[in-house]
């Protein structure tokens, strides 16, 4: 089928669409009643993911790359990382790696990543198995002072947001502590329209306020449900979309920022105004 037919059928299709919210308490959805969210001066992202691998730190060194171009003064974070092991000298995680280079700061890893697991677990499960305990305290105090030192700060969360950090904290719990807005990264794949719906639903259980939903990964020649599932989820969700971006060949963090660029114009000029 060539692309164009494709779309065409697409939106047909998307026109029968209604927007819902999901009401988790009666178990079914419900119709909005508004879905243009006034976005807020936060000082700073969290990103989330469906799932893990689906490209947070990718789009978490986009945003900071955007952010620089602007001549924004942007700190990163990647508060919780586990991995197979230690990953260099001056990193213990890649991510933390990827990040700082982005950003271009020179802020320590302890500080950039506070916790770190040479397990590849959650983090509750990796302090289990290590007999390792993990202070939240400790990593709202980096928090913090990543914070005052820039102007913005980029938070690349760990897996979803439903991730167990103690026996007390999820992942969710500890982004509400920070007070920050989400992107959610998701896929256009078979599979995201549920991932996606779970994230969500489980961020608004969380009062968490998700600004809008990145898919990454859509492949240059997109089948029908590839090309369906990002404006599907925004019906059903009334979440924006920010950005769809392709899968590359060499993954790059500016120009995967410059697929959301269109966007944060808009979030930064928003936010500059309320302020
Ligand atoms: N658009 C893309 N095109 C091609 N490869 C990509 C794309 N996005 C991500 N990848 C690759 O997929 C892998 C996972 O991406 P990434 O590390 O950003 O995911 P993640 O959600 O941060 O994973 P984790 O949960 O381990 O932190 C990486 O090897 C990355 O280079
Ligand atoms: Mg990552």
């Amino acid at each position: 089928m060539l692309l164009r037919e494709q779309l065409q059928i697409v939106n047909k299709l998307l026109n029968k669409l209604y927007t819902f919210d999901y009401d988790s308490d009666h178990m079914k959805f419900k119709e909005k009643k508004n879905t243009n969210k006034k976005i807020s001066r936060k000082r700073g992202l969290f990103i989330t993911g469906t799932d893990t691998g689906v490209g947070k730190t990718l789009v978490a060194c986009g945003v900071a790359q955007l952010l620089r171009k602007r001549r924004i003064n942007v700190g990163v974070m990647k508060p919780f990382a586990t991995g197979n092991q230690i990953y260099s000298r001056n990193f213990k995680s890649q991510d933390t790696e990827l990040l700082a280079a982005a950003a271009n700061v020179g802020d320590m890893d302890n500080e950039l990543n506070p916790v770190f697991f040479p397990i590849a677990a959650s983090p509750l499960m990796a302090s289990l198995i290590t007999k390792n305990h993990i202070s939240l305290k400790s990593v709202l105090s980096a928090f913090q002072r990543i914070r005052r030192m820039h102007e913005f700060v980029v938070v690349e969360g760990i897996g979803g947001i439903m991730v167990p950090l103690t026996n007390s904290y999820l992942l969710g719990d500890f982004v509400k502590l920070l007070g920050l807005q989400l992107i959610v990264v998701s896929r256009p794949n078979l599979g995201s329209v549920n991932h996606t719906l779970l994230t969500v639903n489980a961020c608004k259980k969380y009062g968490l306020d998700i600004v809008g939903i990145i898919f990454n990964r859509m492949p240059s020649r997109p089948d029908i449900v590839e090309s369906m599932t990002p404006q599907f989820i925004r019906k059903l969700t009334g979440i924006p979309i920010i950005a769809i971006i392709p899968e590359q060949a060499r993954p790059n963090s500016k120009a995967t920022g410059r697929c959301m660029e269109r966007w944060f114009a808009d979030y930064i000029g928003v936010d500059q105004q309320t302020t």
